[in-house]
């Protein structure tokens, strides 16, 4: 088995897989979203503290699995790097004391493999990865062989909700919250313009959209529930058509096979619909992870370790740091 940490940002998490079937044995996840909401966003130092009190808890009660471990896994990129130093001093104390390797795993990787939990493994696969810090399109051949095709130039899809949210006053996180609120309101009453449609990149951009809602937020105070609804919804739609437009490009003259989606902000249903109309117009077939393993958690982390495991991926102590930035996949 493989014990697993997962702490890049601000959920603390542990699991334990098996290696030979990939059956995930234990899951647990303390969120700290109710300690961060107030805030607006994520405070990093508030982070670790929080961590620090929360692994060590979680951990107890994967104790009686500890003499069946044949390695520790552990996110160590990309993410908030006070939070992912938390997970890491963590393995390498369970390193030490239970004398296993250590598995260092990239995050991103992690949630290209929250789609093989409850399904054999596809590959190759082309993935849309949304989440708080990353919007992208990649081509996965294997484990080492990931191809950015698109990516953000500022702030990323799931972020974007976040400001949104905080904008209106409304909690964090706000993607949630931002498609519940659309889903009472009217997608066409603000005509938001969709970010890059002119342009020939095969990029993402988010920030001009934020401010387009910014100004339309100043524009109709006093604000009330149904304007912040139509809000939320004309703004959602938009954010959606953005990324459909560039799937579209991307794919134009590209043969698509398997499209899966990942990330925390991949459980928005609006997203998965088009999505889903999307894959059908070019005969492909759409891959999603169950909803529970959208956001992050240590079950990707585990089941990604499993093939680390298999290619012998153990990192000596010494060497394994915490890297905020992503370096792992080519551009
Ligand atoms: O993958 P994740 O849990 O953390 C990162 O690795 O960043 O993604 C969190 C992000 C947040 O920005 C959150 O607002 C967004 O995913 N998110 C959503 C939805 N649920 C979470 N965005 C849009 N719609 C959702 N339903
Ligand atoms: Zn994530």
């Amino acid at each position: 088995m493989i014990l697993s940490i997962e702490s890049s940002c601000d959920d603390s998490s542990i699991a334990i897989t098996r290696i030979c079937d990939g059956a995930l044995l234990y899951h647990k996840k303390i969120s700290q979203e109710l300690d961060h909401s107030v805030y607006g966003g994520v405070v990093p130092e508030l982070a670790a503290r929080l961590h620090a009190l929360a692994l060590p808890k979680i951990l107890e009660e994967t104790k009686a699995y500890f003499p069946e471990l044949k390695a520790i896994a552990v996110t160590n990129e990309p993410g908030l790097s006070v939070s992912l130093v938390e997970g890491i001093v963590m393995a390498k104390a369970l390193s030490v004391a239970l004398k296993l390797p250590i598995l260092p795993i990239n995050h991103l990787k992690g949630h290209i493999y929250s789609l093989f939990l409850e399904q054999k493994t596809q590959f190759p696969l082309d993935v849309l990865l949304v989440s708080g810090g990353h919007t992208q399109i990649l081509h996965i051949d294997d484990y080492d062989h990931i191809y950015i095709m698109a990516t953000t130039l500022d702030d990323s899809f799931g972020e974007s909700f976040d400001k949104v949210s905080k904008m209106l006053g409304l909690g964090y996180p706000g993607g949630p919250i931002v498609e519940q609120y659309a889903k009472e309101g009217n997608a066409q009453a603000f005509n938001f313009t969709v970010p890059l449609s002119n342009s020939p990149k095969m990029a993402f951009s988010f920030s001009g959209l934020k401010n387009q809602v910014r100004l339309c937020i100043e524009a109709h105070t006093p604000m009330d529930d149904t304007l912040r609804a139509d809000i939320c919804a004309s703004f959602q739609k938009v954010a959606i058509a953005h990324l459909m437009q560039k799937l579209n490009k991307v794919y134009k003259n590209k043969p698509l096979r398997h499209l899966g989606v990942v990330g925390g902000a991949s459980a928005n249903l609006s997203l998965r619909a088009e999505l889903e109309k999307f894959v059908q117009s070019h005969d492909a077939q759409l891959h999603v992870a169950p909803l529970a393993y959208c956001s992050d958690n240590a079950a990707m982390i585990g089941r990604c370790a499993i093939d680390a495991y298999k290619l012998k991926r153990f990192v000596p102590m010494d060497q394994i740091l915490a890297h905020p930035r992503s370096s792992e996949f080519i551009k």
